[in-house]
């Protein structure tokens, strides 16, 4: 008797090419990336494909100026939200003050569980104040306990899985600035597929980890991957439209 075949919980067609410059650059080297980028002259439907770029906050009011002027086909992101709302938090940036420059903000990134002792809790809230003000999450995913526990906390994940972009990121696989050493296309595309299966509806999911301009495209012609997160490979415009273009 032959299998019943499981429903897909898959993607939407759309490409999410999603650049984490994390804690790197200045002012200038920013836009200078911006100047190369326009330079190169990139014809992106933006319906197909939607690209990110998820800076450090301080450049986000000049970025925007510059995509704005000239007409980029590029969004914005932040990197981090508080998970508090206004008032006397000192260093914290909240969803409302990100929401005039941004539409897309990287929660629950492992470097900030790692580095600065984030929770899963932690980001269960940024997540809510993302969505209160219609900021996309693109939430980080490192494995499935992970995400059970996230989905275990409350009903905010299930509830607005619609609106968020899942992103599976081993933390192994992430180049931490050296080299690259991927997952595996097969093995990312069953861990994505595997989180759609949870979440039980459809949704988008990415991959994040080691993605360059060699191997973008394997990873991208994935069932499950909608696109990727991508940190050392965005930082210079070349390579990073080279993976926009490749995919
Ligand atoms: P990487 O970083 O592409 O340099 O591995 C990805 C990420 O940490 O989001």
């Amino acid at each position: 008797m032959r299998e019943v075949q499981k429903p897909l919980y898959h993607k939407t067609k759309k490409l999410f090419l999603i650049a984490n410059w994390k804690s790197y650059k200045t002012l200038l080297l920013s836009i200078k990336w911006l100047q190369v980028f326009t330079s190169l002259e990139l014809t992106i439907k933006t319906d197909e494909k939607e690209v990110i770029l998820c800076v450090p906050s301080l450049f986000l009011s000049d970025m925007k100026r510059f995509i704005d002027d000239n007409n980029l086909p590029i969004k914005l992101g932040i990197q981090n939200l508080s998970r508090y709302g206004e008032g006397a938090y000192t260093g914290e940036i909240h969803a409302k003050q990100a929401s005039e420059f941004v539409q897309y903000a990287i929660l629950g990134h492992s470097e900030r569980r790692r580095y600065f002792h984030e929770t899963d809790e932690d980001v269960i809230e940024k997540v809510q104040r993302a969505l209160e003000f219609m900021i996309r999450p693109i939430l980080c995913v490192s494995d499935m306990k992970q995400l059970d526990y996230y989905l275990s906390i409350g009903s905010v994940i299930a509830d607005n899985a619609d609106e968020i972009i899942f992103v599976y990121e081993p933390p192994g696989a992430i180049s931490g600035g050296g080299d690259f050493h991927p997952e595996t296309p097969s093995v990312a595309n069953e861990q994505a597929g595997e989180i759609g299966k949870k979440i039980g509806q459809p949704i988008v999911t990415l991959y994040g980890g080691s993605i360059n301009a060699e191997n973008a495209q394997s990873f991208f012609s994935m069932e499950h991957i909608s696109g990727g997160l991508i940190g050392q490979a965005s930082l210079n415009a070349n390579s990073f439209t080279q993976i926009i273009e490749s995919s």
